[in-house]
């Protein structure tokens, strides 16, 4: 069986303002009237209903979400606090293998655009159909990006398309995300993995005993109570947080990818967020009640006061209730800057 699991514990602190620790951007209507959160649903309940993975803090918004989308859940799994992807896809994979020892797990973020449902739904079947245990979905890798994994391509797999990855980098420095980018062997990680679960919790117990150890103690006290599942918070809060990439996906050597060719794209930022939406003949969008005169290539967002621009060009401006950001739209990676700052002054 393939057990789709939601991944659902991030900030988005480069979509800030729009996007808060309370409400974050999987949970916002972005990209058409539906979150990015109830899209990845249903793409999953195509396949079966999924394993949602959340923050105590979000566990009602997403509750409510689902049932909007008519996407009920296999359950919520609801984590304490947050320690990166690889706990999170470790408890999945216990809770699964309880179930179907043969089980695979489709772990999929919460906080990614897919337009096309269908082409999305032929790759999870072509890496389905792939003799590996292990399969990554690759994204043509086109500009020197670093805030992704990249794969390197290899000799074919099986009969369905796939290659072995030669390589797998994390979050590479730019030199090497420019080489990478030039020498065209490589894919984006897009994020996305078909794991069977045993063989994700075998490569878990060789290099991070420890945080499976702990992973398994929070599924074994958990609090189970109707759809939701506490995963016991003494055992959770004491692991060391770290990514599913940097934990196992750098280490191994018989991983495989198939290309995702389905309008994938990682709404990471405000400029992601315009390249992905309609543009004016200027290349402005403008969102919500705004009148924008003489702007050219900027991104004018309000959710509630009129805002009004003149004369601009490549900038970014989100106004919300309480906060308003004006960014040069090619410095919006700085973002996060923002959100740390205002963390460090309480
Ligand atoms: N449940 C849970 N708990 N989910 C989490 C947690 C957590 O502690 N941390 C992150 N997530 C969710 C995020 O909400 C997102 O949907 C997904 O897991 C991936 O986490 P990110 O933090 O967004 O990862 P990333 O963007 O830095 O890198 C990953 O995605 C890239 C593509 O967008 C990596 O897989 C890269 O290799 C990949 O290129
Ligand atoms: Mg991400």
């Amino acid at each position: 069986s393939i057990v789709p699991v939601i991944l659902s514990g991030g900030n988005g602190t480069r979509l800030w303002p729009l996007s808060r620790e309370t409400y974050p951007k999987q949970l916002l209507p972005l990209v058409g009237p539906e979150s990015m959160l109830q899209q990845t649903a249903r793409r999953a309940a195509a396949i079966a209903p999924p394993l949602v993975v959340c923050s105590d803090a979000h566990r009602f918004l997403i509750a409510e979400q689902l049932r909007q989308a008519g996407t009920p859940p296999a359950a919520l799994v609801i984590e304490p606090v947050g320690r990166n992807t690889a706990p999170a896809v470790a408890c999945a994979a216990l809770m699964a293998v309880e179930r179907d020892p043969q089980a695979r797990l489709l772990v999929m973020p919460s906080d990614h655009r897919v337009r096309d449902g269908a082409a999305f739904a032929r790759a999870v079947e072509q890496a389905a159909a792939t003799p590996a245990d292990l399969v990554c979905f690759g994204v043509p890798a086109t500009r020197p990006h670093t805030g992704y994994g990249y794969i390197e391509l290899g000799e074919p797999v099986g009969e369905a398309g796939a290659r072995r990855i030669v390589r797998f980098t994390e979050k590479p420095d730019m030199a090497t995300a420019e080489s990478f980018v030039a020498g065209g062997r490589h894919a984006w990680n897009a994020g996305i993995f078909l794991f069977r679960a045993g063989r994700i919790l075998d490569e878990l117990a060789a290099r991070r005993p420890e945080m499976l150890d702990l992973c398994r103690a929070a599924v074994a006290q958990a609090r189970v109570d109707l759809d939701f599942v506490r995963l016991a918070p003494e055992p959770f809060t004491a692991i060391t947080g770290e990514s599913i990439d940097y934990a196992v996906m750098e280490h191994v050597d018989d991983a495989a990818v198939v290309a995702l060719d389905a309008g994938w794209s990682d709404i990471g930022s405000w400029s992601a967020l315009h390249e992905e939406s309609d543009q004016d003949p200027s290349g402005n969008t403008l969102v919500g009640d705004v009148l924008a005169i003489d702007c050219r290539d900027s991104y004018v967002r309000s959710e509630k006061p009129l805002v009004a621009t003149v004369g601009l060009a490549g900038v970014t401006v989100i106004a919300t209730d309480d906060a308003v950001l004006v960014a040069d739209a090619s410095r919006d990676q700085e973002v996060k800057a923002v959100v740390a700052l205002l963390q460090a002054q309480g």
